[in-house]
């Protein structure tokens, strides 16, 4: 039996690489995060967001669950990278009841599947910048067959998924809990995992873009594992310690360059095209979550190449950390990976 609001619930973070639960408990005291952990992926067992091994991921989910204590089965979970197609369209402004037609016309164009075989959601932003009879609309569409495949893994780890979010949605609610923010700053949030990048535009707590791709730092392992000829666990290992384990320095730093030209190229595109249809759109900050921020090299491009401050996500800032909580894990390692799944748990099941 559950207790406490039935419309809780636990944050739960797929990732290609390493799974993340979060429960934070939301009251007038403020937002407390009770727990969270994380644990690897086996390789293999996701890739480019389709689960390819429903059991073993299953398991290492309720593994994960039953190690932190987490007896609640509903949770949020999210999709992104190239299993979304995200869409900011500006349409005429319609009548509620005839806005979800209007936009499945739309979207066709975007979507590169049938349209019948997606399920669309959407969200308006608010008047066209352009004229005052239109609107700007964002527009997620996912796969039906991905999401039952979640639903079905979620099933299977013994748990109940009640909303499927995109990484970028979990982004921005754990980025509104931050402190010292200011609100007018156009800030680009970002998550660049292992297999997929989100990009987030915000002002004044509202989204302006969304954006995602397939960025992420198992381009690096890869290329890795290629050059030195190893295998991907060892890549790994020499992308965690390049100083001690990485056999050549030399190509180690031109495979980390390479992937921040890359990944700094893809935002860049995004960005310019966001810009090119807004006025007054210069990113003064960029926040920056997932593993892909310790890759130094991007970092310092990414700062060069958009002119505006570069900072690492703090996201358990904006939370008091319940007193039984314990990390022994550095939070300054932990925090980064952690953005989503608390961005998860900060929904509630009757949130759009
Ligand atoms: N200190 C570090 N230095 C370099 N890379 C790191 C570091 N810590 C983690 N990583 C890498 O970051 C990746 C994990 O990041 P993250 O947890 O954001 O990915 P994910 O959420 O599992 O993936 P995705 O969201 O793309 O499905 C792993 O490939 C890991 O090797
Ligand atoms: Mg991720």
């Amino acid at each position: 039996m559950e207790f406490g609001r039935k419309d809780h619930l636990v944050g739960l973070d797929i990732g290609s690489s390493c799974i993340k639960a979060a429960d934070i408990q939301v009251s007038s005291k403020g937002k407390t995060l009770k727990t969270f952990g994380m644990t690897p992926v086996t390789p293999g067992a996701i890739v480019d967001g389709r689960i390819r091994d429903m059991p073993e991921v299953a398991n290492t989910i309720r593994t994960l669950f039953n190690s932190l204590k987490i007896r609640k089965k509903n949770v949020a979970i999210s999709t992104g990278g190239q299993t979304v197609v995200i869409k900011t369209i500006n349409t005429v402004k319609v009548p509620a009841k005839y806005l979800q037609k209007t936009i499945v016309a739309e979207v066709d164009q975007y979507i590169p599947d049938d349209i019948e075989s997606v399920n669309i959601d959407y969200q308006i932003l608010g008047e066209s910048e352009f004229s005052s009879e239109q609107m700007n609309v964002l527009v997620v569409a996912v796969k039906k067959d991905l999401v039952a495949q979640y639903m079905a893994l979620t099933a299977m780890a013994g748990l109940r998924a009640r909303t499927i979010d995109v990484d970028t949605f979990a982004l921005h609610n754990i980025f509104e809990t931050l402190p010292g923010l200011d609100s007018e700053d156009l800030t680009l949030l970002l998550d660049v995992g292992a297999s997929k990048t989100s990009l987030n535009i915000v002002k004044n707590n509202i989204s302006m873009m969304m954006q995602a791709n397939g960025s992420g730092t198992f381009q690096i392992i890869e290329e890795i594992a290629a050059r030195f000829e190893t295998n991907f666990l060892t890549a790994e290992k020499i992308l965690l310690n390049p100083v001690s384990d990485a056999p050549d320095p030399e190509i180690m730093t031109a495979i980390l360059h390479q992937a921040a030209e890359i990944w700094c190229s893809e935002i860049g595109d995004a960005v310019h095209t966001f810009q090119g249809g807004t006025q007054d759109a210069r990113i003064t900050r960029i926040v920056v979550s997932g593993g892909g921020c310790f890759v130094q090299p991007f970092m310092d491009r990414l700062e060069t190449q958009m002119g505006a401050g570069v900072s690492v996500i703090e996201p358990f800032a904006g939370l008091n950390l319940d007193e039984k909580t314990f990390f022994s894990a550095d939070m300054s390692q932990v925090g980064p990976l952690a953005s989503v799944a608390l961005g998860l748990a900060l929904r509630r099941v009757d949130d759009k």
